[in-house]
Protein backbone atom coordinates (compact mmCIF):
# COMPACT_ATOMS: atom_id res chain seq x y z
CA UNK A 1 0.00 0.00 0.00
CA UNK A 2 1.30 3.38 -0.73
CA UNK A 3 2.36 5.65 2.32
CA UNK A 4 0.12 8.61 3.16
CA UNK A 5 1.64 12.45 3.12
CA UNK A 6 1.36 14.97 5.21
CA UNK A 7 2.19 18.68 4.30
CA UNK A 8 3.63 20.29 7.29
CA UNK A 9 3.24 24.25 6.77
CA UNK A 10 5.37 26.27 8.37
CA UNK A 11 3.98 29.51 9.33
CA UNK A 12 7.21 31.14 10.09
CA UNK A 13 10.26 31.87 7.30
CA UNK A 14 12.55 33.04 10.47
CA UNK A 15 16.08 31.66 9.84
CA UNK A 16 16.21 30.28 13.49
CA UNK A 17 12.61 30.10 13.41
CA UNK A 18 11.38 28.11 16.64
CA UNK A 19 8.22 26.68 14.66
CA UNK A 20 10.50 25.16 11.99
CA UNK A 21 12.55 23.74 15.01
CA UNK A 22 9.16 21.93 16.13
CA UNK A 23 7.61 20.90 13.00
CA UNK A 24 11.49 19.10 12.05
CA UNK A 25 10.34 17.62 15.49
CA UNK A 26 6.94 16.48 14.53
CA UNK A 27 8.03 15.50 11.34
CA UNK A 28 10.21 12.93 12.63
CA UNK A 29 7.53 11.60 15.33
CA UNK A 30 5.43 11.22 12.28
CA UNK A 31 8.58 9.15 9.97
CA UNK A 32 7.22 5.75 10.70
CA UNK A 33 3.80 5.94 9.59
CA UNK A 34 3.91 8.88 6.97
CA UNK A 35 5.93 10.90 4.40
CA UNK A 36 6.50 13.86 5.46
CA UNK A 37 7.16 17.52 3.28
CA UNK A 38 8.06 20.42 5.23
CA UNK A 39 6.66 23.97 3.28
CA UNK A 40 6.44 27.37 4.14
CA UNK A 41 4.33 29.06 1.12
CA UNK A 42 7.28 31.93 1.52
CA UNK A 43 7.61 31.60 -2.46
CA UNK A 44 3.96 32.90 -2.72
CA UNK A 45 3.22 36.28 -4.44
CA UNK A 46 0.63 37.99 -2.20
CA UNK A 47 -3.23 36.37 -3.51
CA UNK A 48 -5.13 39.10 -5.74
CA UNK A 49 -7.95 37.30 -7.74
CA UNK A 50 -7.33 39.13 -10.60
CA UNK A 51 -4.95 36.58 -11.61
CA UNK A 52 -7.81 33.92 -11.11
CA UNK A 53 -10.31 35.26 -13.04
CA UNK A 54 -7.88 36.27 -16.17
CA UNK A 55 -6.69 32.72 -16.38
CA UNK A 56 -2.75 33.77 -15.59
CA UNK A 57 -2.39 32.49 -12.00
CA UNK A 58 1.33 32.78 -11.33
CA UNK A 59 3.07 28.99 -11.54
CA UNK A 60 4.18 29.49 -7.69
CA UNK A 61 -0.03 29.38 -7.21
CA UNK A 62 -0.03 26.51 -9.39
CA UNK A 63 2.43 24.49 -7.91
CA UNK A 64 1.52 24.66 -4.43
CA UNK A 65 -2.06 24.11 -5.05
CA UNK A 66 -0.69 21.00 -6.67
CA UNK A 67 1.05 19.81 -3.81
CA UNK A 68 -1.62 20.96 -1.21
CA UNK A 69 -4.03 18.99 -2.94
CA UNK A 70 -1.61 15.86 -3.15
CA UNK A 71 -1.08 15.51 0.59
CA UNK A 72 -3.42 13.16 2.69
CA UNK A 73 -3.30 15.55 5.46
CA UNK A 74 -2.04 18.62 6.83
CA UNK A 75 -0.37 20.13 10.07
CA UNK A 76 0.17 23.78 10.79
CA UNK A 77 2.53 24.81 12.84
CA UNK A 78 2.22 28.32 13.44
CA UNK A 79 3.88 31.08 15.23
CA UNK A 80 1.61 34.25 16.28
CA UNK A 81 1.44 37.64 14.91
CA UNK A 82 -0.38 40.47 16.77
CA UNK A 83 -2.55 37.97 18.10
CA UNK A 84 -3.39 35.85 15.05
CA UNK A 85 -1.06 33.83 12.11
CA UNK A 86 0.99 35.55 10.42
CA UNK A 87 0.65 36.80 6.67
CA UNK A 88 2.65 34.51 5.08
CA UNK A 89 0.46 31.46 6.20
CA UNK A 90 -2.87 33.24 5.51
CA UNK A 91 -1.48 33.60 2.03
CA UNK A 92 -0.72 30.93 1.54
CA UNK A 93 -4.14 29.52 3.20
CA UNK A 94 -6.23 31.83 0.40
CA UNK A 95 -3.80 30.78 -2.52
CA UNK A 96 -5.05 27.38 -2.24
CA UNK A 97 -8.54 27.88 -1.34
CA UNK A 98 -9.22 29.27 -4.61
CA UNK A 99 -10.50 28.55 -7.05
CA UNK A 100 -13.40 28.17 -4.72
CA UNK A 101 -14.31 24.51 -6.40
CA UNK A 102 -10.96 23.61 -6.20
CA UNK A 103 -10.44 24.53 -2.60
CA UNK A 104 -7.27 22.15 -2.31
CA UNK A 105 -7.54 22.57 1.38
CA UNK A 106 -11.09 20.53 1.65
CA UNK A 107 -12.06 17.35 3.19
CA UNK A 108 -8.28 17.19 4.41
CA UNK A 109 -7.77 15.75 8.19
CA UNK A 110 -5.66 18.72 10.05
CA UNK A 111 -3.54 19.06 13.05
CA UNK A 112 -2.46 22.96 14.46
CA UNK A 113 0.28 23.39 16.70
CA UNK A 114 1.10 26.80 17.53
CA UNK A 115 4.45 27.71 19.18
CA UNK A 116 5.90 31.29 21.50
CA UNK A 117 8.55 32.29 23.37
CA UNK A 118 6.02 33.59 25.55
CA UNK A 119 4.00 31.38 27.86
CA UNK A 120 0.31 32.12 26.04
CA UNK A 121 1.68 29.20 23.06
CA UNK A 122 0.22 31.62 20.71
CA UNK A 123 -3.39 31.06 21.96
CA UNK A 124 -4.48 33.43 19.59
CA UNK A 125 -3.11 32.18 16.18
CA UNK A 126 -4.25 28.98 16.82
CA UNK A 127 -7.43 30.03 17.31
CA UNK A 128 -7.90 32.10 14.65
CA UNK A 129 -6.43 29.36 12.45
CA UNK A 130 -8.71 27.19 13.43
CA UNK A 131 -11.47 29.43 12.44
CA UNK A 132 -10.17 29.54 8.93
CA UNK A 133 -9.80 25.93 8.54
CA UNK A 134 -13.35 25.74 9.34
CA UNK A 135 -14.50 27.76 6.52
CA UNK A 136 -12.02 25.86 4.28
CA UNK A 137 -13.39 22.42 5.07
CA UNK A 138 -10.50 21.18 7.09
CA UNK A 139 -11.39 18.59 9.48
CA UNK A 140 -9.14 19.68 12.02
CA UNK A 141 -8.49 17.34 14.96
CA UNK A 142 -10.33 18.51 18.03
CA UNK A 143 -8.16 17.50 20.89
CA UNK A 144 -5.30 17.15 22.08
CA UNK A 145 -4.85 21.19 21.29
CA UNK A 146 -1.43 21.89 20.27
CA UNK A 147 -0.07 24.67 22.44
CA UNK A 148 3.52 25.27 23.05
CA UNK A 149 4.67 28.20 25.25
CA UNK A 150 8.24 28.84 26.17
CA UNK A 151 9.97 27.54 22.70
CA UNK A 152 13.01 29.59 23.97
CA UNK A 153 13.12 27.81 27.13
CA UNK A 154 12.14 23.73 25.67
CA UNK A 155 14.87 24.27 22.49
CA UNK A 156 18.36 24.22 22.75
CA UNK A 157 21.15 25.21 20.48
CA UNK A 158 20.49 22.80 18.32
CA UNK A 159 17.10 22.62 17.89
CA UNK A 160 16.30 19.43 19.66
CA UNK A 161 13.56 19.30 22.73
CA UNK A 162 15.75 19.35 25.66
CA UNK A 163 12.25 19.73 28.32
CA UNK A 164 11.51 16.08 28.96
CA UNK A 165 7.80 17.82 29.78
CA UNK A 166 7.20 19.23 25.98
CA UNK A 167 9.02 16.29 24.53
CA UNK A 168 6.46 13.79 25.98
CA UNK A 169 3.51 16.07 25.09
CA UNK A 170 4.92 16.92 21.22
CA UNK A 171 4.81 13.08 21.34
CA UNK A 172 1.18 12.43 22.23
CA UNK A 173 0.28 15.30 19.96
CA UNK A 174 1.69 13.02 16.85
CA UNK A 175 0.25 10.12 17.99
CA UNK A 176 -2.85 11.77 18.42
CA UNK A 177 -2.58 13.32 15.00
CA UNK A 178 -1.36 9.88 13.43
CA UNK A 179 -4.89 8.65 15.04
CA UNK A 180 -6.77 10.80 13.51
CA UNK A 181 -5.00 10.73 9.84
CA UNK A 182 -5.83 7.23 9.83
CA UNK A 183 -9.52 7.63 11.00
CA UNK A 184 -10.17 9.70 7.27
CA UNK A 185 -7.17 7.33 5.01
CA UNK A 186 -7.48 3.61 6.16
C1 LIG B 1 5.07 41.14 13.81
C2 LIG B 1 5.20 40.29 15.04
C3 LIG B 1 4.14 40.18 15.91
C4 LIG B 1 4.23 39.34 17.03
N1 LIG B 1 3.13 39.16 17.83
C5 LIG B 1 3.15 38.22 18.80
C6 LIG B 1 1.96 37.87 19.50
O1 LIG B 1 0.88 38.38 19.27
N2 LIG B 1 2.03 36.88 20.43
C7 LIG B 1 3.22 36.23 20.70
O2 LIG B 1 3.22 35.32 21.55
N3 LIG B 1 4.36 36.55 20.06
C8 LIG B 1 4.35 37.52 19.10
N4 LIG B 1 5.48 37.81 18.40
C9 LIG B 1 6.75 37.16 18.78
C10 LIG B 1 6.88 35.78 18.12
O3 LIG B 1 6.25 34.82 18.94
C11 LIG B 1 8.36 35.44 17.95
O4 LIG B 1 8.94 36.34 17.03
C12 LIG B 1 8.58 34.00 17.49
O5 LIG B 1 9.96 33.74 17.52
C13 LIG B 1 8.02 33.76 16.09
O6 LIG B 1 8.05 32.39 15.75
P1 LIG B 1 9.28 31.74 14.97
O7 LIG B 1 10.42 31.64 15.96
O8 LIG B 1 8.80 30.40 14.53
O9 LIG B 1 9.65 32.65 13.83
C14 LIG B 1 5.44 38.64 17.29
C15 LIG B 1 6.52 38.80 16.42
C16 LIG B 1 6.40 39.59 15.31
C17 LIG B 1 7.59 39.69 14.35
Amino acid sequence: MDRKTIGIIVGSLRRESYCRKVALRLSELLADAFDTTLLTGGDLPLYNQDSDDDGTPPPQWTAFRDKVAAFDGVLFVTPEYNRSVPAVLKNALDVASRPPARNAWSGKPGGIVSVSPGRLGAFGANNHLRQSAACLNIAVMPTPEGYFGGASDFLGESGAVTDEHTAASLKRYAAAYAAWVKRFTD
